[in-house]
């Protein structure tokens, strides 16, 4: 398994995403289950992306369709999410990355930690269509996440369905 490098967060954006998307394949190589996937790859990104509060996945519960909390990093979060709420409803519901540079100017977004002012999130979805559920990340900082993120963080939901199926 690769050592976690503390100097990963001082990389260019494109160096990094690079970075931790090969480290991610080692992480996940060989272990299809989706909560240890999920409990890793959260630690990953927590540890090695500048400027985070929090990073984890909602994922969906099958008898209710709602979002519920799944494996993450940071302080403890809101437990369930219906998809008609907040930033990770919105992402969800519209199968698109959503990046919200001030959470507090999203009609509808939830606060579940009050550090929080920029958010993104990234739908999971399976090669057979389903809805797995989201993975999102925020921060203190406002205007924290760009196209570059969403592709990336795009680019690493990809490795983590990959090794899931
Ligand atoms: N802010 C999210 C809720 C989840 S927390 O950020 C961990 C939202 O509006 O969907």
């Amino acid at each position: 398994m690769h050592a976690v490098n503390d100097d990963l967060k001082s990389l260019p954006k494109p160096a990094l995403y690079d970075e931790l998307e090969t480290q991610l394949r080692s992480l996940l190589a060989g272990e299809p289950d989706p909560i240890a996937c999920a409990a890793n790859m959260s630690s990953l990104l927590y540890w090695n992306l500048p400027d985070l509060n929090w990073v984890g996945f909602y994922l969906v519960e099958q008898k209710s369709g709602d979002l519920l909390v799944g494996p993450f990093q940071g302080k403890p979060a809101c437990v369930r999410i219906p998809l008609t709420k907040g930033v990770c409803g919105a992402a969800a519901t519209a199968r698109e990355t959503l990046v919200v540079a001030d959470v507090h100017a999203f009609p509808g977004h939830i606060a579940c930690d009050s550090a929080s002012n920029s958010e993104v999130v990234v739908p999971i979805v399976l090669n057979d269509g389903r809805l797995l559920g989201v993975l999102d990340l925020d921060s203190p900082r406002p205007g924290r996440f760009d196209d570059e993120d969403a592709r990336g963080l795009e680019r690493l939901v990809a490795v983590f369905v990959a090794a899931i199926q």
